[in-house]
């Protein structure tokens, strides 16, 4: 049923999809085409899509404590390396979004809620290698992993935080720490996912951009969309239906756009 509402969603969303020809503002002309359709293959692509390839075919399992959406806060269970990897990792094209829009903007600090085996972060910390990457994984064996896929992709600006975000993302933040680029990828549920946003807002920046993963994954994700892109100081939504791009910048006029990805 779930997945039967998400086709329906995705058929809406192409229907509503629009082009680079329909866009007047310059900030979202270049997003597009800068970003969004730069086609070049970079050499850091083949770094984590190597390593990714390689956890496919693991074997090891783990015990996995899961304390995002759709199970009981602190489920147990035993998983495998592969599974983990084929269920949570994104997909290529969009990892490779995260990694230009990191090279792009060149973020100085990075906030990632949902590691898992680090691939995301590591297309982000590779994107911008002088950004300070912060990631945090409420899985302890999870985050083992994640720390030692960093160690094997050689990077070194990652900060990996086994907690959960309710208490880790506040001390986080409570440093001051400015966030300018932030990736919410975990525990896809309305309410924890507005009480993020709205924790991110209080240390953001007019250049911050906030990237939102299953915006159309369920009703509550899509309300949570819905309550993120009307609140007042976001200006420009995009919607990419398996991401979506928030920009808090006052210059810019309120504006949502479906785009075409
Ligand atoms: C979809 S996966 C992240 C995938 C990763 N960003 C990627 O694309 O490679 C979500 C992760 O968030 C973690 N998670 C979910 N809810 C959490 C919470 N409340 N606190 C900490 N971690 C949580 C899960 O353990 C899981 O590993």
């Amino acid at each position: 049923m779930q997945k039967l509402k998400i086709l329906f969603r995705y058929i809406a969303y192409l229907q509503q999809a629009k082009s680079k020809f329909d866009i007047h503002s310059p900030f979202l002309f270049d997003l597009v085409t800068k970003v969004l359709e730069d086609s070049r293959i970079y050499p850091e692509y083949e770094k984590i899509e190597n390593l990714k390839k390689n956890l496919l075919k693991s074997e090891q399992t783990i015990n996995v404590v899961d304390l995002g959406a759709g199970t009981s806060s602190g489920d147990k269970n035993t998983r495998s390396i592969s599974s983990i990897t084929k269920n949570s990792s994104k997909p290529f094209k969009l990892g490779r979004l995260l990694y230009r829009l990191s090279k792009y903007y060149a973020p100085e600090h990075i906030i990632e809620l949902g590691t898992s085996m680090g691939l995301s972060t590591a297309y982000m910390a590779m994107g911008n290698p002088a950004a300070k990457v912060v990631t945090i994984e409420g899985c302890p064996n999870i985050s083992k992993v994640a720390g030692e896929n960093f160690k094997l992709l050689g990077i070194k600006n990652i900060t990996l935080i086994n907690g959960n975000f309710n208490e880790a993302l506040p001390s986080v933040l409570d440093s001051g720490k400015k966030v300018d680029l932030a990736f919410i990828d975990g525990n896809h549920l309305k309410e924890p996912t507005i009480k993020y946003f709205e924790q991110f807002l209080a240390n953001a920046v007019n250049d911050t951009c906030l990237i939102f993963d299953d915006i159309h994954w369920s009703d509550q994700m899509q309300e949570a969309w819905n309550h993120i892109t009307n609140h007042k100081e976001v200006s420009l939504s995009i919607d990419l239906f398996f991401m979506g791009l928030v920009f808090l910048k006052k210059e810019l006029s309120k504006e949502h756009f479906i785009l075409r990805f």
